[in-house]
């Protein structure tokens, strides 16, 4: 029976959702995108190759594999045709196995430059965005004034709606932001462009999504972000502008809740956080600078220095529960390799000593404080370990501990960036 699963990040990104879905696509019809937009930056290591995928689904190295954008995600038209372009000139041709959904909102040259005036101004308060448009670009989709890649196929009336949509914007830059004005006309021929090389691509997702499902074909969704930055359940306003949990997957994807199988989340074996906003745990010292060098912790997207911290298993429980998350991946072990002792973080004390409430808004959460247990390190590399009886005792421990905390059984563990570097504790693989 065909199985869909649905790949979420547990934390603040960056967990290593990317190597799970190439690694999950070797077995899968289709992979589907279904929030956000090229602010996510998942890495794929193949052989020798690195692949950094902003846009494009992780299963696109598989040639059998059909990748989708479903209508949950922001589409720059800059950013798809320059990563189509850039894999091709790698892997060859494969615009015959990408799929847009024409209700796919637009982000437009204008939503980077209101992105960049509204970070500018919120000044020492700023979220620390990618400078992509996304937040912007969702709130048209909201005010139900955005262009839509469908949109483009009717070349009159969508550039009357973006002549509508420019005029507001430049509104906005110039007499509210004192910020240079977009050039129409610029914006315009490059849409017009956009809509002739997106065309043999734009299709009905959702009934191309039931499709692979009557055919009884593996489906991954694979979400961008992690669950600690959705815009309703994370660190608000220190969150990204889409529907980063499970919600974002049916809504985005268009398969209903009774479609999904399984819901797989990546887990960090410490933790990391790109941009501003609360960060219980973390390590402003070095342990988290050791944690930066052994993890290669700079920011895929941007190339900022991510910060770095201990597990936090309350954050991961909160995660656990609202995704329903059934199986857990738990990536890069091989870091904590060189720690002789690790913290792991089961509870948070408000400032004033009283229980956390379980506000996660940005003004609360940043009051708790951490309570930790302390585990012993494994003294010896697990980098790249691929069988289960060669893991560390203590490596176990620590694993055992996460499992339990959280209630969910974990299926893979990954000990390097390769595809390989992974030890499935499942006998008959994920499937
Ligand atoms: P994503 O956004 O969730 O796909 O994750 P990113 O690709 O942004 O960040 C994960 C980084 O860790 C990438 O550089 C991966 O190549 C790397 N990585 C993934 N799994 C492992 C692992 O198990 N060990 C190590 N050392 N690196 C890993
Ligand atoms: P992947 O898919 C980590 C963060 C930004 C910022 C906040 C809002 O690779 O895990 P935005 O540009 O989305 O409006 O920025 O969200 N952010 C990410 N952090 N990984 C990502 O994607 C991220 N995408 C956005 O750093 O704090
Ligand atoms: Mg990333």
């Amino acid at each position: 029976m065909g199985r869909c699963i649905v790949v979420i990040g547990l934390q603040w990104g960056d967990e290593g959702k990317g190597k799970a879905v190439d690694l999950l696509s070797r077995q899968a019809d289709a992979v589907v995108r279904f929030q956000g937009g090229h602010n996510a930056g998942h890495t794929l290591v193949a052989g020798n190759e690195k692949f950094i995928l902003h846009l494009i689904p992780s299963g696109i190295l598989h040639a059998n594999v059909k990748c989708y954008l479903g209508q949950g995600v922001v589409v720059s038209p800059d950013a798809l045709t320059s990563e189509i372009q850039a894999l091709e000139e790698r892997i060859g041709y494969i615009r015959d196995r990408i799929f847009v959904s024409h209700a796919c909102s637009l982000i437009l040259p204008s939503h980077v430059c209101l992105d960049n005036a509204r970070e500018k101004q919120r000044n020492e308060n700023r979220i620390g965005t990618t400078g992509k448009g996304i937040g912007p670009a969702y709130e048209d989709k909201y005010a139900r004034r955005n262009i839509r890649i469908g949109d483009l196929q009717n070349w009159a009336s969508c550039r009357t709606k973006l002549q509508e949509l420019l005029n507001y914007h430049n509104f906005l830059l110039t007499s509210y932001y004192h910020e240079p004005a977009c050039d129409l006309e610029q914006i315009e021929a490059q849409l017009a462009r956009f809509a002739e090389y997106v065309k043999p691509m734009m299709v009905d997702t959702v009934s191309a999504l039931q499709a692979h499902r009557s055919k009884a074909n593996q489906i991954i969704l694979e979400g961008a972000q992690g669950s600690l930055l959705d815009i309703d359940l994370g660190t608000y306003p220190y969150v990204t502008s889409s529907h980063t949990s499970i919600g974002g997957a049916v809504i985005g994807s268009g398969l209903h809740t009774r479609d999904i199988d399984r819901v797989l989340g990546i887990v960090k074996a410490y933790t990391t956080r790109v941009g501003n906003g609360p960060f219980p745990t973390e390590q402003v010292n070095e342990i988290g600078n050791t944690m930066r060098e052994q993890g290669a912790e700079i920011g895929a997207t941007t190339g900022r220095d991510r910060r770095c911290g201990w597990l936090d298993l309350v954050a991961l429980k909160r995660a656990v529960t609202v995704n329903g998350v059934t199986d857990l991946c738990l990536t890069k072990l091989d870091v904590l390799d060189s720690f002789e002792r690790i913290l792991v973080c089961t509870g948070y004390q408000a400032s004033n000593g009283s229980a956390f409430d379980g506000d996660w808004t940005a003004e609360k959460y940043e009051d708790v404080q951490p309570t930790y247990q302390e585990m012993a390190g494994w003294g010896q590399p697990t980098a790249n370990l691929t069988q289960r009886t060669d893991l560390p005792q203590n490596a176990v421990k620590y694993l055992r501990f996460i499992e339990n905390f959280l209630d969910v059984p974990i299926r893979l563990v990954s000990t390097g960036p390769s595809r390989d570097a992974t030890v499935l504790l499942e006998e008959n693989g994920f499937w």
